[in-house]
C-alpha cells in the first residue's frame, strides 16, 4: 500500500497555453504520459480507444476538442464556421454512445454558438473555448458536491466496494463515486475499498486501483466473480458505482457487471448507491431498454492480456461495454444537487429542476 497522500492532482484533461492534452489512460498503471490533441480525428480516435474514458472526463475532453477543431478553420465566413463546428460535433458524437455525456456536452457547445449570434469566426472561437472552460469547471464543482453528499451516507471504517473507474480520471477531477472516498480519507474515514477488476478491459485494476492506491486509500483488488464472496464475509458495507446514462425512471447504464453487483448487493443487505451527475441524467430516454449499449470487438475478452489467445480461433463472441441496472436495485441516487430516492420517476424529475 502507498502511504504517501497525494490527492485530487490528477487531471486527465489538460489545456494549457492553446494546446489540449489528455491523460493516455490505455498506458496506465505502467505509464503517467499525456497526449497532444491537434484534430478532430485525434479526439475522436482517444474517445473510441479509451484513451480518455469515463462519462464526465468523455464529455469535457469532446468539448475542448471541439474547440481544438474549431481553431483549424482557417476561413472568415461565419455561416461556414458554424456548419464546420457542427459537422465537427456530429462526427466526435459517433465515437462511443452509450456515456450521455459526450451528446451533452456537444450540443452545450453547438447551442452557445447558435444562440450567440456571433459577428466574426475569433469570436465563436472564443465562446467555445469558454464554454468548453465552464463544462470542465462544472464537472469538477458537481463531483466535489457530489463527494460531499455521498460521504454523508458513509461511516468511519466501512468497507466499500466498487466496480469499474468512477475515479478522479473518470471525470475533470474527484471523480465521482470515488469523490466521497478521497474526502473520507482526507477526515480519517479509513475506508477499506474492493475494488472489481472490471473485465475484460480493467478499469478496476488498472485505474482505480491506481488511483486510490496513489491516494494513499486501503485498497484491495478483487476479480469481479468474488464480489459474492466479500460480500458473504460481511466485509462490504456500501457498493458504489458510476453511470455512463441514467434514463428518466431511474434505470441506469455503466460498465458491464454492474447490474450483477446490484443485485448481490440486494442480496446481502448491501446499499447499492449509483452516482450520477445531472449531465448524465437523460430524461429524454424514459427507461433502460432505450439506452444503446456499446458492443466491442470479442478479441478484447479472449486477446488482449495475453500473450496468446486464450480461447479456440474463430470463437464466437459478446462483448457489451455497459449494462443497464434496473431502478429496483438502487438504494440511491447521488447528484450534485442532492441526494434522489425512490420514487426515481418522480424524484429525478424534481431534482433535474432544481436550480
Ligand atoms: O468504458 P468506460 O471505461 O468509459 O466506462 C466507464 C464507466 O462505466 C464509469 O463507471 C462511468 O462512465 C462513470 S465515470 C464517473
Amino acid at each position: 500500500m502507498n502511504t504517501e497522500k497525494k490527492i485530487f492532482d490528477i487531471s486527465p484533461v489538460r489545456y494549457r497555453e492553446g494546446k489540449l492534452y489528455l491523460l493516455d489512460q490505455t498506458r496506465l498503471p505502467g505509464e503517467e504520459v499525456y497526449i497532444e490533441i491537434k484534430t478532430k480525428e485525434d479526439m475522436w480516435d482517444a474517445i473510441y480507444k479509451l484513451k480518455v474514458r469515463g462519462a464526465p472526463a468523455i464529455g469535457v475532453a469532446a468539448a475542448y476538442g471541439l474547440y481544438v477543431e474549431a481553431s483549424r478553420y482557417s476561413g472568415t465566413s461565419v455561416i461556414e464556421f458554424t456548419d464546420y463546428v457542427e459537422e465537427s460535433a456530429d462526427y466526435l458524437e459517433t465515437a462511443r454512445p452509450t456515456a450521455v455525456n459526450l451528446a451533452w456536452a456537444l450540443r452545450r457547445m453547438k447551442q452557445k454558438l447558435k444562440e450567440a449570434g456571433i459577428a466574426t469566426v475569433q469570436e465563436g472561437r472564443d465562446l467555445l473555448l469558454e464554454e468548453a472552460q465552464a463544462i470542465h469547471d462544472e464537472d469538477v464543482k458537481a463531483c466535489r458536491s457530489m463527494g460531499e453528499y455521498g460521504l454523508s451516507l458513509l461511516e468511519p471504517e466501512m468497507g466499500i466496494l466498487t466496480h469499474c473507474n468512477a475515479g478522479t480520471i473518470a471525470t475533470a477531477r474527484y471523480g465521482t463515486c470515488l469523490a466521497p472516498i478521497y474526502l473520507g480519507q482526507e477526515r480519517g474515514y479509513n475506508f477499506r475499498v474492493f475494488a472489481d477488476e472490471t473485465r475484460p478491459l480493467l478499469q478496476g485494476a488498472r485505474l482505480t486501483s491506481w488511483e486510490l492506491d496513489k491516494a494513499g486509500v486501503d485498497v484491495t483488488l478483487i476479480c469481479d466473480n468474488m464480489a459474492a464472496s466479500v460480500m458473504k464475509k460481511g466485509w462490504v458495507d456500501a457498493v458504489v458505482v458510476g453511470c455512463d446514462r441514467m434514463a428518466a425512471n431511474g434505470d441506469g447504464a455503466n460498465k458491464i457487471g454492474t447490474s450483477a453487483v446490484a443485485i448481490l448487493a440486494k442480496e446481502y443487505g448491501i446499499p447499492f448507491y449509483m452516482y450520477v451527475p445531472t449531465s448524465t441524467i437523460d430524461m429524454e430516454t424514459l427507461s433502460g431498454e432505450d439506452i444503446e449499449i456499446e458492443l466491442r470487438k470479442g478479441e478484447e475478452i479472449y486477446r488482449m492480456w495475453y500473450e496468446k489467445p486464450m480461447a479456440p480461433a474463430g470463437i464466437k463472441t459478446y462483448n457489451p461495454s455497459f449494462d443497464v441496472t434496473d431502478h429496483k436495485y438502487i438504494t440511491a441516487v447521488i447528484t450534485e444537487k442532492g441526494i434522489v430516492r425512490p420514487p426515481y420517476d418522480i424524484n429525478l424529475k424534481k431534482i433535474m429542476e432544481k436550480k
